[in-house]
């Protein structure tokens, strides 16, 4: 897709990967973004940079009427991407949280994109617009040290694929974009020894990928590793993590 003169409209826009994704697409060129917030005081220093190209809106994915309200307001959009995301780390399927947690992931992670797919869809087959959901490379690759959340990611993926398959006829370009570690408020806790890219040079990659129509876009190296990962031998990349997990407690006696 061209970027120069795109309209995009970017969800969990006031920080992290988010916000970086916003300066790229104006650097690149985009008429105006469309940058969304559950509270929209935190794009305060947004607006200020670019008072003209950056327009505000209260967001929260979860609330299917605030991505209706959204769409009836951004009707110029041609380019949802798809980026507020939450994470549980540290925390295996066998916590006493894992439920809560993943109830959690699952309602931004996979039903805040598609209340957001249901809400644009329309605007964006007027606009011969596209779609970016950022996963992750647990998507693929599922990590157990984050075991509720490769879940949602790996549903995520599969959604944008019944997305891409659902549009097609439309040509739609709807990209699955594979994250690595990336130095955001969501591994500030990550051990630090993990290699973190920095959120400037995944927004460039995702922007690079979706000016190259990439249906399946990877941004940085830790993305690439796991992808070829994969590629090479699955039953081992499954077991690639395995020595991050805490021993199994002892087992409970059978009444
Ligand atoms: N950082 C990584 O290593 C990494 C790796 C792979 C994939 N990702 C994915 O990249 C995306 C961005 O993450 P990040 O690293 O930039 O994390 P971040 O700094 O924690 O930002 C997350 C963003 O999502 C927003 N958000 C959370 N729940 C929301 C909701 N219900 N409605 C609307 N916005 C909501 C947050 O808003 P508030 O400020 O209101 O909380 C924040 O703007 C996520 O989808 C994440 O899963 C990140």
């Amino acid at each position: 897709m061209k970027i120069e003169g795109c309209i995009p409209l970017i969800t969990g826009a006031n920080r992290g990967i988010g916000e970086a994704l916003v300066h790229e697409l104006l650097k690149r060129g985009a008429a105006k973004v469309y940058a969304c917030a559950r509270n929209p005081e935190l794009l305060e220093a947004l607006t200020a940079s670019y008072p003209d190209r950056v327009i505000p809106l209260r967001l929260d994915v979860t609330k299917p009427e605030q991505a209706e309200a959204a769409a009836s307001q951004a009707i110029d959009v041609n380019l949802l991407i798809n980026n507020a995301g939450v994470t549980h780390n540290g925390v295996t399927l066998l916590n006493d949280a894992a439920i809560a947690n993943m109830r959690e992931e699952l309602e931004v992670n996979v039903f805040g994109i598609l209340n957001m797919f249901r809400a644009f869809q329309n605007v964006l087959g007027h606009n011969d617009g596209a779609i970016a959901n950022i996963l992750s490379g647990v998507a693929i690759q599922h990590n157990p040290m984050c075991g509720t959340y490769s879940c949602s990611k790996a549903a995520a993926l599969s959604m944008t694929q019944g997305m891409r398959a659902v549009l097609r006829e439309r040509n739609t370009l709807v990209a699955a974009v594979i994250v690595g570690v990336v130095d955001t408020r969501m591994t500030k806790d990550l051990p630090s020894n993990l290699v973190k890219s920095t959120p400037q040079l995944v927004a460039a990659a995702i922007v690079d990928g979706l000016e190259r129509n990439e249906e399946d876009i990877d941004t940085d190296p830790g993305s690439i590793a796991i992808r070829a990962r994969v590629g090479r031998d699955p039953k081992k990349a499954e077991r690639h993590n395995d020595y991050r997990l805490p021993p199994l407690p002892p087992l409970k006696p059978l009444k």
